[in-house]
């Protein structure tokens, strides 16, 4: 399937007007709308969208798990078992595919046998890479294991090729998942559950290259053909094998891996944050200016290179596309938040970074034959979260409402989606000025994805679905009057999606998009 985006200089321009009064204001306040057309072939489809690709990161990492989500039975915060509730909610409503845990750079220092047993008889460790803090093991195997069911949620269990021994992996693997009357199953049921778990998806490592051991790619290949060999689950309830691998364009770990060990992993995994320059200039969260904006999403857009060239390699060695490449953490990282404790990677969450969210998951759309899970970095109140907790306060980020727009996606059909507009030039930068996502559900119904990545001028996004006379189109967009517009636990909903629809003239869809602004719409 071609899914492409094509920048052609399309002459005169139309009148913003839009099905919400409050947005075609704001579209006609920001002048003159730039014409795009896009042209939708349904007959032309992709693998699958698994909505595994909609997976989340926690790790245990500043306020990611604690408080974040668990705050223990006897708070005063509302919870069931512990767990907080307003968090359970919001994740459920964006029906969170699959949870990553423990790290991370932690998963590699992790001994799981300090996370299970009574509470207060576990030890208490040093988490050397996050801010030096105690780790009291409050939230261990059973915890994380049981939140995943509260939330509906497959379970990633990322374990320790770092630091811990193949012995030590393959305990935990049957711990958590025999059903035999072995002495670790056993011991499981002592410790309050019964039936083994279902983990979808081990880790044999996390960065073998970095805070993961510093290996050369040869060696994290016979590493994780030796570890590997001991992962085993009952044939009944078998786990999907996840290869550490390649940092950002680090394409000869990739290659190295897949040549010496491919036969032995399901997936391998690609790690790439988006910093508005660089890792040395991260740049702050908020108050960026018209450049941070435009730099930070041009970076975003490097994924699409990134999992093209990395999947070139792995095509060599694997043709049928056996092995996944899950980009298991990716995001935004910047400056963490002023006065937040340092080592905790707490940052605001702006119209920006739906922006990068939404990008991201259109560049998966249009790798699923390769793509097929992946988990943003992080959840809850680290790096790019979807959530944001002070205390018995919650607040929803701009990325948890393009994840929640997105949810039609879950597991859709990608069609293709082909976009004609003039580029969006800033400086020496020139950007696509529309990003377009589409895909049938499995009812049939036809999504569409918009994202105008031009910050000052609203779009006129002309939509032709070949075969198809459309008779509306309805959805929300996310938009707001500053690049830079968040939440807050005071103003909790500056920022959220309203209602969007398109128009039906001469057999198409016209969309008047916001500048600055994502839409999902259902076509009718
Ligand atoms: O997500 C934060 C850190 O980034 C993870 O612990 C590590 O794997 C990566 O470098």
């Amino acid at each position: 399937m071609g899914i492409t985006t094509k920048f052609k200089t399309v002459a005169g321009a139309a009148a913003a007007a839009l099905g919400v009064f409050a947005l075609a204001s704001a579209a006609m306040a920001q002048g003159k709308a730039v014409p795009v057309s896009v042209s939708v072939d349904p007959a032309k489809t992709g693998p699958v969208i698994n909505r595994d690709i909609y997976g989340q990161f926690a790790e245990h990492l500043g306020r990611g798990i604690y408080e974040g989500i668990w705050v223990g039975e006897n708070s005063p915060i509302p919870n069931t078992k512990g767990y907080r509730n307003d968090v359970l909610e919001a994740l459920r409503k964006i029906r969170v595919p699959v949870i990553r845990w423990p790290g991370g750079c932690f998963a590699d220092e992790y001994n799981w046998r300090d996370g299970i047993g009574p509470r207060d008889k576990r030890p208490v460790r040093v988490n050397t890479h996050w801010g030096g803090v105690t780790e009291n093991n409050e939230f261990g195997t059973h915890e994380f294991l049981d939140f995943t069911e509260l939330v509906g949620a497959e379970a990633y269990v990322a374990g320790n090729m770092g630091s811990g021994s193949p012995r030590e992996m393959a305990e935990w693997v049957e711990y958590m998942t025999s059903d035999s009357q072995s002495s670790l199953a056993n011991e499981r049921r002592a410790n309050g559950r019964e039936k083994p778990w279902k983990i979808k998806y081990f880790g044999i490592g996390n960065e073998s290259w970095g805070c993961g051991g510093n290996m050369r790619p040869e060696y994290s290949a016979d590493l994780h053909r030796r570890y590997q060999t001991f992962v085993k689950a009952p044939r009944e309830n078998p786990v999907i094998k996840v290869a550490t691998g390649a940092n950002v364009d680090d394409y000869i770990f990739t290659k190295v891996l897949m040549e010496r060990a491919a036969h032995t992993m399901d997936a391998i995994s690609l790690h790439y944050y988006t910093f508005t320059h660089s890792w040395e200039e991260k740049g702050p969260a908020t108050g960026f200016n018209k450049d941070g904006w435009v730099s930070t999403l041009k970076n975003a857009l490097r994924m699409d290179e990134l999992v093209t060239k990395h999947s070139a390699i792995m095509d060599q060695y694997d043709p049928e596309k056996r092995v996944g490449l899950f980009v298991d953490e990716w995001g935004t990282w910047f400056d963490q938040e002023p006065g937040s404790t340092p080592g905790f990677l707490y940052q605001q969450n702006t119209l920006r970074d739906a922006h990068v969210a939404a990008l991201t998951l259109n560049i998966f759309h249009r790798h699923t034959d390769r793509v097929r899970m992946a988990n943003i970095a992080q959840m809850i109140n680290v790096l790019q979260a979807m959530i944001l907790t002070d205390k018995e306060k919650m607040i929803l980020t701009p990325t948890y409402h393009v994840f929640d727009m997105y949810v039609p996606f879950q597991g859709a059909t990608p069609v293709a989606a082909r976009v004609e507009a003039e580029p969006f030039t800033h400086g020496d930068t020139t950007l696509p000025r529309v990003d377009v996502s589409a895909a049938r559900d499995t009812s049939g119904k036809l999504h569409i994805a918009l994202v105008n990545l031009d910050p000052d001028k609203p779009a006129r996004v002309t939509t032709e679905i070949a075969g198809v006379k459309p008779r509306a189109a309805k959805g929300r967009v996310l938009t707001a009057d500053r690049i830079d517009a968040h939440n807050t636990f005071d103003k909790p909903n500056t920022i959220q999606p309203v209602a969007f629809s398109g128009r039906v003239e001469g057999g198409k869809l016209v969309f008047d998009l916001p500048a600055k602004a994502v839409a999902v719409v259902a076509v009718d």
